[in-house]
């Protein structure tokens, strides 16, 4: 049974967590080596319970109730009695490494340790533990209260009764959870990589403005922000940083190369939202280019875009990453994609699908548009992911 939590880390992710656990009734440490991001946490999730009072989806009481539960400190010898710990630090792996080192000397032999990396192998994590077995990455999306979906990762030296633990822990919740392979990027931060990836390939070559590749995939795609957009919203640094992540991660595999576009985007400190600045400028909205509404060019930058993101979820499926129920779940909920990828393979027909990237890799001669064997095979024998 878990019951107390731990939380190390108290930014925007600990923080959030901090929030879910304590929402759903546990006992909840929040530790952080700085004093002031301790009291900044305390203040943010002050502010947010209130807002949450005033849109009265809670009480007065729940919120003093859920406030109560959580306490903060700078000592991490207060997690002695936790039964999970989760930590939500800088994404630095020594760092990972010496704290999982001391958590492990003060807590139960049964407590799990978990981390909500977005990037590091969880195998690599759990290494500095004497007990591996019980290590484990439960990573939540930003705004973790909000987002839905939750990728469990066991990783080789995981056991099954902690992938259980936090399976039934985190479903207990409330919230959607998939299991993933201990692969770069895991389900969604992999799969998800041709939505940016494409979209800047099609702008650097002169085929589309973002304006345009943003209506495409909106008005006549139905996914809820167009690359760009979303891009802005993320942060072209953050954003980039996981597009060279997973790059370096898979070996330099071509379908994951980083745009020279975005770098320099990031480099020139134009990194969307946050400094109002990124692909489209939000100081004059005004001064923004309008779409070219041409349909013929908008069906053909969805086709691109989209036969690239369906290749990815099939060799996500193909590698044993996650199953195609899983897949199609983790990016309608974690990323909030209009339909599931291996849903949308299966209507549009796996042989068009196919037929749109061998185009593309006849046309370009690059590796990054292989068709994958899974998507050949199912087209050859006219088999779909799901019963129709
Ligand atoms: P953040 O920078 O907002 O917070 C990290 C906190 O960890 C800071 O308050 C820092 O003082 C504290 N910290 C650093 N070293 C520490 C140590 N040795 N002991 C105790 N506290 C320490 O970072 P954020 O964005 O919350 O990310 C945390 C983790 O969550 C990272 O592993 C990241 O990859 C992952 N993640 C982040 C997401 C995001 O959108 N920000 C989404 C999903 C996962």
């Amino acid at each position: 049974m878990i019951s107390k939590i731990g939380i190390i880390g108290a930014g925007t992710m600990g923080c959030g967590i901090a929030q879910i656990a304590s929402q759903n009734g546990h006992d909840v440490i929040v530790v952080d080596k700085e004093q002031l991001q301790l009291e900044k946490a305390k203040a943010s999730l002050e502010k947010i319970l209130s807002r949450l009072c005033e849109k009265e989806r809670i009480t007065t009481e729940d919120k003093i109730a859920i406030l109560n539960r959580i306490s903060f400190t700078s000592e991490l010898k207060q997690l002695t009695d936790s039964d999970l710990v989760i930590e939500a630090i800088v994404e630095n792996i020594n760092v990972k490494h010496e704290v999982f080192k001391a958590v492990e000397e003060i807590v139960s032999e049964s407590c799990i340790l978990a981390s909500n990396t977005s990037s590091l192998s969880i195998a690599s994590i759990g290494s500095a533990l004497t007990n591996a077995n019980r290590s484990i990455g439960i990573h939540f999306f930003n705004p973790a209260p909000l987002m839905p979906l939750v990728e469990i990762i066991p990783a080789v030296q995981t056991d099954e009764q902690t992938l259980n633990s936090a399976l039934e822990l985190i479903k207990g919740w409330g919230k959607t959870v998939v299991t993933c392979k201990d692969t770069p990027g895991f389900i969604v931060n992999r799969v998800a990589r041709p939505f940016y990836g494409e979209a800047l390939r099609i702008y650097e070559e002169g085929i589309a403005d973002f304006a345009t590749i943003d209506w495409a995939l909106t008005e006549l795609g139905g996914f809820k922000m167009g690359p760009f957009t979303l891009m802005d919203y993320i942060g072209n640094d953050v954003n980039y940083a996981v597009t060279e992540s997973v790059f370096k991660a898979f070996y330099y595999d071509s379908r994951f190369k980083p745009s020279f576009t975005q770098k320099r985007y990031a480099e020139a400190g134009f990194l969307g939202r946050k400094s109002g600045r990124g692909y489209y400028d939000y100081t004059h909205p005004n001064a923004n280019k309008e779409a070219k509404k041409d349909e013929s060019l908008g069906h053909y930058i969805l086709n691109r875009v989209r036969c690239m993101l369906i290749n990815e979820a099939i060799d996500a499926v193909f590698m044993g990453v996650g199953t195609p129920t899983d897949i199609d779940l983790a990016m309608t909920k974690g990323v909030n994609y209009p339909k599931g990828l291996l849903k949308w393979v299966d209507e549009i027909g796996h042989e068009e699908i196919l037929e749109q990237l061998k185009q593309l890799f006849e046309h370009y001669g690059e590796d990054r548009y292989r068709p994958n064997p899974l998507l050949r095979k199912m087209a050859a024998n006219k088999t779909t992911f799901f019963p129709v």
